[in-house]
């Protein structure tokens, strides 16, 4: 793809020819889904609803931040807080695939009750060229398990709209730019925090993550700049609890690991080296902050043969 003013107006035309009804569009806040909910509403208008769904598994700010880019871009879009939902059918659940299944079925069903309002008949997914090309350059089953809405074309009947399909992760970022979206966004599973908290997901345990996520994220922004920044930093929250002290009182208290890793397309990569100092500012920060929290980890293992995620 060449410059981004024309790669954007083939995807106006693409949305135009395909979309010839009503569509909706999971938009997770990751760049794919964004760049296309914001092109997609510049050719559909209210033709078009884009729903974020709050799992209650996503980051600090994360659907304030979501809808501001929406609202500065017009769109017509649905904001569903559906934590509840999820994390009552994730009770006593600690398997890591029946988590995913669990949030996978949720997601679905949320989505169904959203797009049947709307009355849409057409589903457009961010889906991208990695997505689909493997690196044999064969075809894989529609993976985007991403927004694990794999399923939903053929269980709605929804007709798919791709309109990213030959886009790879730089001409995304290069379109995004252009228009002004914000670019230094990691990557995010689907699965959101379920897949970073060890055990049972309960409420509390997300807010805690959550809490500790931010820190990590702050403090590796303030440290680094934004084209040098390790390609995903986050922190796992561990089934661990062991002995600490604070003042002159011994603790009993939880463990995260921290996880910051370079790598070009999540296929393969290295644990980052970060610099000892802006660690310790990060331990330093979660146990202070957190009470909950008395020892603080980092993962140094490379992919492989660890994946990126803990679960
Ligand atoms: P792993 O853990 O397999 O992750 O090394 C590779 C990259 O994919 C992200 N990831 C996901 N992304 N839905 C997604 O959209 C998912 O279910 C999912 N699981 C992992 C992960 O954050 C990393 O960037």
């Amino acid at each position: 793809m060449g410059a981004p003013d024309r790669s954007l107006k083939e995807i106006e035309e693409y949305i135009s020819q395909h979309l010839k009804g009503k569509g909706i569009l999971a938009c997770s806040g990751g760049l794919d889904s964004t760049l296309l909910a914001v092109v997609a509403s510049r050719v559909a208008g209210d033709k078009l609803l884009t729903v974020f769904v709050d799992t209650g598994l996503m980051r600090m700010e994360e659907s304030g931040r979501v809808r501001a880019i929406f609202d500065r871009y017009g769109l017509n879009y649905r904001i569903v807080d559906a934590s509840e939902e999820f994390f009552s059918a994730l009770r006593g659940v600690t398997d890591p695939e029946r988590k995913r299944k669990i949030i996978g079925a949720r997601f679905i069903d949320v989505f169904e009750r959203e797009s049947g309002e709307f009355g849409a008949e057409y589903l457009l997914q961010g889906t991208i060229a990695p997505d689909w090309i493997e690196s044999g350059g064969s075809v894989r089953d529609t993976i985007k398990s991403h927004h694990n809405v794999g399923g939903l074309p053929e269980r709605m009947k929804l007709k798919l709209v791709e309109p990213l399909r030959d886009l790879y992760k730089d001409d995304v970022r290069e379109i995004s730019a252009y228009l002004g979206l914000p670019t230094d966004v990691q990557p995010y599973p689907g699965p959101g925090l379920a897949v970073r908290i060890i055990g049972e997901v309960t409420r509390d345990k997300a807010d805690l993550l959550r809490a500790v996520t931010a820190i990590v994220e702050d403090e590796v922004r303030r440290a680094i700049p934004p084209e040098n920044r390790p390609w995903q930093y986050f922190a796992v929250l561990l089934p661990v609890s062991t002995t600490g002290v604070h003042g002159d009182k011994r603790t009993y208290g939880g463990t995260v690991a921290l996880r910051v890793f370079n790598s070009i397309d999540g296929m393969s990569g290295t644990f980052t080296r970060l610099d000892w100092e802006l660690l310790d500012r990060i331990s330093t920060r979660i146990t202070n902050e957190l009470k909950e929290i008395n020892r603080v980890t980092y993962d140094i293992t490379n992919k492989p043969p660890g994946t990126i995620e803990w679960e």
